[in-house]
């Protein structure tokens, strides 16, 4: 599958975001073993257990059986087209959860931004 498709259905994903306090929707597309798993944001009236797409996505594909995931899609379809990248980039958390789940070469694609080594969003990743 290639980047182009990975981002029609990251932003297809995010047309299903729940996000009633943020309004910032959100869609991921965890690649693994060929298959495609989708994400959106999901918040809560409890705010702190709001999760990203980026998580949803990653756990859906281990969820199904396919836990080796080789390349995330992340699309930020609120993001303001003038604010630059840091409002279109995987958060802290969802790194370190991308770095559980994914090895250092593999490719993060951020709509609009562009294409980021797992190493390079998250060098030294804690681990057990
Ligand atoms: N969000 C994501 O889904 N992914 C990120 O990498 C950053 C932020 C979500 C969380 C929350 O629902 C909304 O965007 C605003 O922070």
């Amino acid at each position: 599958m290639v980047d182009l498709e990975l981002l029609a259905l990251a932003r297809d994903a995010a047309t299903r975001a729940h996000c009633p306090y943020s309004r910032f929707r959100v869609g991921a597309v965890a690649l693994a073993d060929g298959l495609p798993f989708a994400g959106c944001n999901v918040e809560n009236a409890s705010y702190g257990l709001a999760i990203c797409a980026e998580r949803v996505a990653l756990f859906s594909a281990v969820a199904a059986g396919h836990p080796r995931v080789t390349r995330l899609a992340v699309a930020c379809v609120d993001a303001p087209p003038d604010d630059g990248p840091s409002g279109r980039m995987p958060c802290g958390a969802c790194r370190q959860v991308m770095a559980e789940l994914m090895p250092p070469e593999a490719i993060v694609v951020v709509d609009g931004v562009g294409d980021f080594t797992l190493a390079d969003l998250l060098p030294n990743p804690f681990a057990l």
